[in-house]
């Protein structure tokens, strides 16, 4: 296991995930009853964009930073720059750029009093970086464990409300297989849970196999959303980025329609690449 996000946080796929997730957890929040996030890769929370590593790939540059002081940004753009805005300034940082909110931070801070929150990661470091990283402990619990081990035994939480972030590396060679797995189980045990899956778009086959298995599970109601800043099909190069949204709230298709199309104008690579939000399983 050699991924680090350091090098990749604030990307472009991180900005689009990011995004996406914080409409998902304000539609999620228009009840009042309390939900249950599970962020089953969550990485350390809190990346500091002046370090060796991120310099040294520069990734938030082409993503975020594209996004930071640019005019007329659709609404849901503008809370996701505004929410890293907030997390910079509560690290001293005023104006500039300098923090960058992973998944966990993000969720933190958007967590209600009667919200809770499950996280899992595998390296070890990295589960004592987002204890240093996250301060609402008591609705917050980390466990340093497999992802799917701690997907067989969150679900379903006792909410009975709320979402799962599957957020891989894609390192391991049967990842994709992985991840049909562990969604086909946890939704023979929770069926109104909502879950997003992330997925990297290297080569259009391997996505259209994918989609192929995931429309084969039998489940309804999956919405899929891709950006790609460069042409598909460079196989040598991460292109653009998916998402799979199991169960989503009602309505939401349009809303990612809001700010996708411009999202695609402000991150694309010399106006190559793609974007599409459509129904891949149907209601
Ligand atoms: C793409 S990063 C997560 C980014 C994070 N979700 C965010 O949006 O800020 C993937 C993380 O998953 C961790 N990881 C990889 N395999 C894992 C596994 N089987 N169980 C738990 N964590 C794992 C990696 O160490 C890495 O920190």
């Amino acid at each position: 296991m050699n991924y680090r996000h350091i090098y990749h946080a604030g990307n472009f796929a991180d900005v689009f995930k990011h995004t996406l997730l914080i409409q998902l957890i304000y539609a999620l929040q228009r009840k009042p009853k309390g939900c249950c996030y599970i962020d089953l890769h969550a990485g350390i929370g809190a990346y500091n964009l002046q370090t060796q590593e991120a310099q040294l790939t520069k990734e938030y540059q082409q993503g975020i930073a594209k996004l930071w002081n640019a005019p007329n940004l659709s609404e849901p753009l503008r809370e996701y720059v505004q929410q890293q805005l907030l997390f910079n300034q509560q690290r001293g940082n005023t104006n500039g750029l300098s923090w960058y909110a992973g998944s966990p931070c993000l969720m933190e801070q958007l967590l209600r009093p009667q919200d809770r929150m499950l996280l899992s990661e595998l390296h070890i470091e990295d589960v004592l970086s987002l204890h240093g990283a996250l301060s609402a402990h008591q609705q917050i619990q980390i466990y340093h464990e497999d992802a799917y081990k701690v997907l067989k035994s969150a679900v379903p939480p006792v909410e009975k409300r709320g979402l799962v972030l599957i957020d891989p590396a894609f390192e391991a060679r049967d990842e994709f297989q992985q991840v049909l797995t562990a969604l086909q189980d946890a939704y023979s045990r929770w069926q109104t849970g909502t879950y997003v899956i992330w997925y990297p778009i290297k080569s259009t086959s391997l996505v259209k196999s994918f989609h192929q298995k995931v429309e084969r599970l039998g489940i309804r109601k999956i919405i899929c959303a891709e950006l790609c800043v460069y042409p598909d099909d460079v196989q040598t190069r991460f292109n653009g980025s998916g998402l799979l949204i199991v169960n989503p709230p009602f309505q939401f298709l349009d809303n990612i329609r809001t700010w996708l199309p411009q999202l695609w104008e402000l991150l694309s690579v010399e106006g190559t690449g793609r974007y599409n939000a459509k129904w891949l399983v149907p209601e």
